[in-house]
């Protein structure tokens, strides 16, 4: 059976961050997290069974070395469970950016994780289809459902996954200012690694994200939106205080990140409510509600960043063919 499928799945942004695995094989994160998939940015993924040797073609290009090892090593993972000894044609295509901490892993191997099983004529249950996108990027897991979700640490391969989170009416939307869409200098993955080895802020970042997690749930419960905000702020500025003591530190802002963060405050105070966060790349994403989103848009375009997107709530992972 050479089966093929092409799934699209959407990028997500975390409200409360993960950043340190305690098991890397299994992608098992020291931390649960909440994230919101977003509409703007996507990866839409093929796969067809019955090759030779795998090969991945992502925006027109053939991968090689680490990230297409890491689709081997992905399509290993879907070869275990539908007991096939074959291999894959991957091709891609990414509306995010690679690698710009935008979240294309997690939109990336979310959509690999449902093309894979799919064309393997595997179904997949959403829990399940979550724990396997984990263990091709932690945040993968999360890209499974639309809108806010959740990703519980768990303590082993089945008690750690994603799933989605009721939205009692937040009327959440994001304004992303784009600092730099360029590739950054070390991947997610190298980066919380070695925070979580040599950081000494690392884990007075695990307590303090332990706490802020279970604070989010509530404001969500809640529906306060200034409690979400400052929670979703706080715990990236938190994020990126562990990393700062690394060594060598990871510095991923710029200056414009900065003028950024400032603008956020400056449009607090002038009735704008929003929020910044921030992951593994100088680009900051500004959580605002729906009806604030051309002002806020407005004010960073004016800042003259070098690029800006608006973004709603995004749908989960889909199916779109699948030929048998
Ligand atoms: P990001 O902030 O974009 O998630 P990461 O460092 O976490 O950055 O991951 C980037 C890596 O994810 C890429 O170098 C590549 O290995 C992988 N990746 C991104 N998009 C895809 C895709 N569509 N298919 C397969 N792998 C992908
Ligand atoms: C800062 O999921 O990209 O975006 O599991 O090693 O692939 P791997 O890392 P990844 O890390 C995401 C880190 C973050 C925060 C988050 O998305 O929760
Ligand atoms: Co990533």
């Amino acid at each position: 059976m050479t089966g093929s499928s092409t799934a699209v799945a959407h990028s997500n942004i975390a409200l409360i961050k993960y950043w340190g695995k305690v098991d890397s094989r299994l992608a098992i994160p020291a931390t649960s997290s909440v994230s919101l998939t977003l509409d703007a940015y996507r990866t839409e993924t093929t796969v067809e069974w019955g090759a030779e040797q795998d090969s991945v073609v992502l925006d027109g290009a053939v991968l090689s070395g680490v990230p297409a090892d890491r689709v081997s090593r992905f399509l290993d993972l879907v070869r275990d469970l539908a007991g096939r000894s074959d291999h894959a044609t991957v091709v891609s295509r990414n509306t995010v950016p690679t690698a710009a901490g935008l979240a294309s892993s997690a939109s990336g191997f979310a959509a690999l994780a449902a093309a894979a099983t799919s064309a393997a004529g595997l179904t997949l249950a959403p829990r399940d289809l979550s724990i396997l996108a984990r263990k091709g990027s932690g945040s993968a897991s999360r890209s499974v459902f639309g809108g806010l979700a959740v990703w519980y640490a768990g303590t082993d391969d089945l008690s750690s996954y994603a799933e989605p989170l009721v939205d009692p009416g937040l009327d959440l939307a994001m304004v992303v200012a784009v600092v730099n869409a360029g590739t950054k200098e070390i991947s997610s993955r190298d980066a919380m690694r070695l925070t979580a080895e040599t950081s000494p802020y690392y884990d007075a970042w695990v307590s303090a994200s332990r706490s802020d997690f279970s604070s989010m749930l509530d404001a969500i419960g809640a529906g306060d939106f200034t409690r979400v905000g400052e929670l979703a702020e706080s715990n990236a500025m938190r994020m990126h205080a562990s990393m700062l003591g690394s060594t060598p530190p990871v510095t991923y802002w710029e200056p414009d990140s900065v003028r950024c963060l400032r603008l956020v405050r400056e449009l607090r105070s002038a009735g704008a409510e929003c929020y910044a966060t921030m992951d593994a790349g100088p680009n900051v994403k500004i959580l605002c509600r729906r009806p604030d989103l051309a002002t806020i848009r407005t004010a960073v375009e004016e800042l003259g960043v070098a690029g800006v997107t608006t973004a709603l709530p995004g749908p989960g992972v889909r199916i779109d063919r699948a030929t048998a």
